[in-house]
């Protein structure tokens, strides 16, 4: 059996995997070998050159972890039968294979994605692994940043890791699509999702690393102040999105990037969205029980 080749792009943060076919439900060893990599990683690429079929890349994502198909929240008008409801649609097209228009809710909705996050950390079940596939890519922008949790907390001083510890941030999406210039959510929008709380410093569950934990989903810390809770965070998300902890995909179709939401952030950067077609697709494993 061929074994998984792990190459690295950039120390301790970003590999890219390949030597195995891995439209084809990989084996137990292969499994462990792709979660090792993701530990020692946290970003990894597979690069096959075309499309991973959905079926395929549902198995792929099932193989690394449960995949929870219920609905974690509602965006009031949305029809989601372009793929399977077990995928996220994080394309810009809608159910008649056109592009959005402006003013969509979806498109609205998207550009969230702009600003750094973690994906669910709205949800007392975290993502843990994202593992995104592209199916359409547009002539330019579109690139998507991961930014290094993990190596942010190492190098925080040591008087900011004291005072971060035990620390809990408040989550919610509509507070990250609120900051995003997504319009006031609709009642049915905000009852399909109430806030998360989780801690801000954190020790990462695959490395036993320490990691910060943050996303554009958090708005302040619990017990806190609003506003001396939102400045703490400001400054934290500022000091772990610095260029040196910052890695930029380039994305080429076909690619999937597999991401640890538990120690690291991402943004899609933008890109001409009601004119181009992006088609991404994301399947997303899931933590088991509420992590606090
Ligand atoms: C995601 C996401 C960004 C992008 O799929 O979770 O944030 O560049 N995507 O598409
Ligand atoms: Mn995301």
């Amino acid at each position: 059996m061929t074994r998984l080749a792990v190459t690295p792009v950039t120390p301790g943060f970003v590999a890219e995997i390949g030597g195995v076919d891995l439209s084809r439900t990989p084996d137990p060893e292969t499994v462990a070998a792709i979660v090792a990599a993701m530990d020692r990683h946290a970003v990894c690429y597979y690069r096959p050159g075309r499309a991973m079929p959905d079926d395929a890349h549902l198995a792929l994502g099932k193989a690394l972890g449960p995949i929870d198909p219920t609905p974690v929240f509602k965006i009031t008008g949305r029809k989601k039968t372009r793929i399977s409801a077990e995928l996220q649609d994080v394309a810009n097209i809608d159910e008649n294979d056109n592009v959005m228009a402006e003013g969509s809710r979806v498109i609205l909705f998207r550009r969230g994605d702009r600003l750094w996050h973690c994906d669910m950390s709205f949800h007392p079940n975290r993502a843990v692994y994202s593992l995104l596939s592209a199916h359409e890519i547009p002539p330019e922008g579109g690139d998507t940043e991961f930014c290094d949790l993990r190596a942010a907390y190492d190098a925080l001083p040591a008087a900011t890791k004291a005072r971060i510890e035990g620390l809990v941030a408040v989550h919610s999406i509509w507070y990250s699509r609120d900051a995003a210039g997504f319009p006031a959510p609709t009642e049915e929008e905000l009852e399909s999702r109430p806030p998360s709380y989780h801690k801000l410093a954190q020790v990462h569950p695959g490395s036993k690393r320490k990691t910060l934990y943050l996303a554009s989903h958090a708005s302040h810390i619990e017990g806190w102040p609003i506003d001396e809770g939102r400045a703490l965070l400001k400054e934290l998300k500022e000091f772990a999105t610095q260029g040196r902890f910052v890695y930029r995909h380039q994305w080429r179709l076909g690619d999937i990037v597999i991401w640890d939401n538990r120690c690291t952030m991402h943004r899609g950067t933008p890109y001409e969205d009601t004119r181009y077609r992006r088609d991404m697709r994301r399947a997303t494993t899931r933590e088991m029980a509420a992590s606090a």
